[in-house]
This record gives structure tokens, sequence and C-alpha cells, in this order.
């Protein structure tokens, strides 16, 4: 089997033709895509028909599962989620900001695979952004704001009860859990090496940031508005549009990725995993 690669014409991204993921793959496939997943950040393999083992397969070839906190796993299986929209609900698109998944652990997961399984005929991609171009241009001034500074990640304004999806978030098709636990803080540094490649990029984003360590809050504030505004350049974004069975692989650590709406009256759905944090055995 020979992969065939044909990257976007954007600053990340490529699709991935040529691979059966119904099947179980050879060391030197999935070595090739992990390649090139460290390559593009964002893969795109289309015309899959793949089933919930098979996702989960492919998962695991690449770590094992991370944790997904604050949201039910689908019945039967404890490490997929469905990302879902019904065609009548009027509660705010799910993950329609700028973030990278569960930032706030104390070791983020490494990517995230999102299969389409109901995809509406218009609307509703997933946008990109590469974070190794969004430090590469970043002004060397705010640059130096920001180096060897720790961010403070938490998922409280996300998941706490308080929070966009707790208590008040309601008519929502996905089975979102709040909890208080969402409310506890750890730092990671703002930039940092990519734990597998080591190339120096932006890891994190205001959302999951809820502050800047041994900084006041209004300066903090002042700088991550700032960061956001670097980190989110339209010249650096993937576009993905959807169709039905294209599994979706992305990079966590170099990447922000965000949902978007415009299918308002379709339904949507998709199968979601996450490759846990990389370890060099892995
Ligand atoms: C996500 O952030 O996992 C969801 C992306 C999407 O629904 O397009």
């Amino acid at each position: 089997m020979t992969l065939t690669i044909i990257p976007s014409d954007q600053a990340c991204g490529a699709e991935v033709l040529g691979v059966d993921l119904t099947a179980p793959l050879s060391s030197e496939i999935i070595a090739e895509i992990r390649a090139a997943w460290l390559k593009y950040h964002v893969l795109a393999f289309p015309n899959q028909m793949m089933n919930d083992d098979d996702l989960e397969r492919f998962t695991l070839y690449f770590g094992p599962f991370g944790d997904d906190p604050f949201i039910s796993p689908i019945p039967g299986r404890d490490h997929i989620i469905a990302v879902r929209r019904a065609a009548d609900e009027t509660a705010p698109i799910f993950a329609e900001t700028w973030h990278t998944d569960w930032s706030f652990q104390e070791n983020p997961p490494a990517g995230t695979c999102l299969f389409g399984i109901t995809i509406p005929d218009q609307g509703c991609d997933t946008l990109f952004v590469n974070q190794h171009k969004s430090l590469q241009h970043m002004p060397a001034e705010l640059r130096a704001r920001l180096d060897g500074r720790m961010a403070v990640h938490s998922a409280k304004n996300a998941y706490a009860p308080s929070g966009f999806y707790g208590d008040n978030d309601v008519g929502r098709s996905m089975d979102i859990r709040p909890s208080d636990e969402a409310n506890e803080e750890r730092l990671h540094p703002i930039i940092r090496p990519h734990p597998e490649t080591g190339e120096l990029g932006l890891f994190g984003c205001v959302g999951y940031i809820v502050g800047i360590d041994d900084m006041e809050e209004a300066a903090a504030s002042e700088l991550l508005f700032e960061l956001y505004r670097c980190q989110t350049r339209p010249e650096f974004q993937y576009r993905h549009k959807w169709q039905a069975n294209t599994l979706l692989m992305w990079d966590n650590r170099s990447l922000l990725h965000m949902a978007t709406g415009g299918y308002a009256g379709q339904d949507r759905l998709l199968h979601r995993t996450t490759i846990g944090a990389y370890t060099p055995s892995t």
C-alpha cells in the first residue's frame, strides 16, 4: 500500500488517499501517517466506511486514549464522544471558539480524531490555525513580552456549573456534564517546543487560558488579547469542508481549531476520540 498525500494550498492540512482504515495498518503505513500528521498538522482521510471499532483502532496507533472530561461517552464505548447537533437545536454551536482540546489538563492530549457520520449539505466547516506560523510571524516586541511566561489554563469558563456549557446551557443534544472540577488550574508555557518535533510554537488560547502566572489581571488580559490576534490570523488558517465518511486527525500541540455554524435546520453527527499525550515510547 502506498499513501498519496495531497497538501492543501492553505497554512496546514493535507488529504490522505490510498489507505483503507477499516483494516489493520502496517507499522510502515502508521509511521508514514505519523510523519504526515507532524508535517501537515491536520490530515483528512476521505471515503472511509469506518465503524467505531475502526475509529478506536486507528486512534490507538498514535498513542493511548486521552481522558475526555465533562462529556459523556456514547453508549457502549468508553472513549468515543458524539459531537452532535439536532436540526431544531437552538443552543449555541458547540466549540465555536478557538481552542486546543483539553489544554487545562496536566498532560494535554496530543491529538484528536473526528469522523463525519451525518454531515449537513452546507456550513459546518472546522477551522484550524497553525501555531508554529503564528509564532514565526509574531512581532519581536510581543514575543519578548511572552517569552518565559506561563499561562493559567482552566476549563471553568466552559464546563463549570456557571460556565458556558453549565447549568444555564439548555436544549443541547450533546451529553455535556458540567462539574466543579472545571475550576482547577494548571500552568503551561505560552511558547514551547512541540513535544514530538521540538519546533517552537504557541500553546493554548483564551477560553481555556484564564490568566498569566505572576501577572496582574488587567495586564494579563491585554497581553492575552494581543496574543489572540496574532494566533488567529486568517493567513495561518486551514478550513476543512466536511463530507460524510471523512476521518479528520489533528495535532493539538501545533494548532488551534474551532467549529462553525451555517447549517440551521440540519442534523450533524461526528464521533470523536482523543489521542493522549505523547511519550517517546508511544
Ligand atoms: C471540536 O472542537 O471537537 C468540534 C469541531 C467541530 O465540530 O467542527
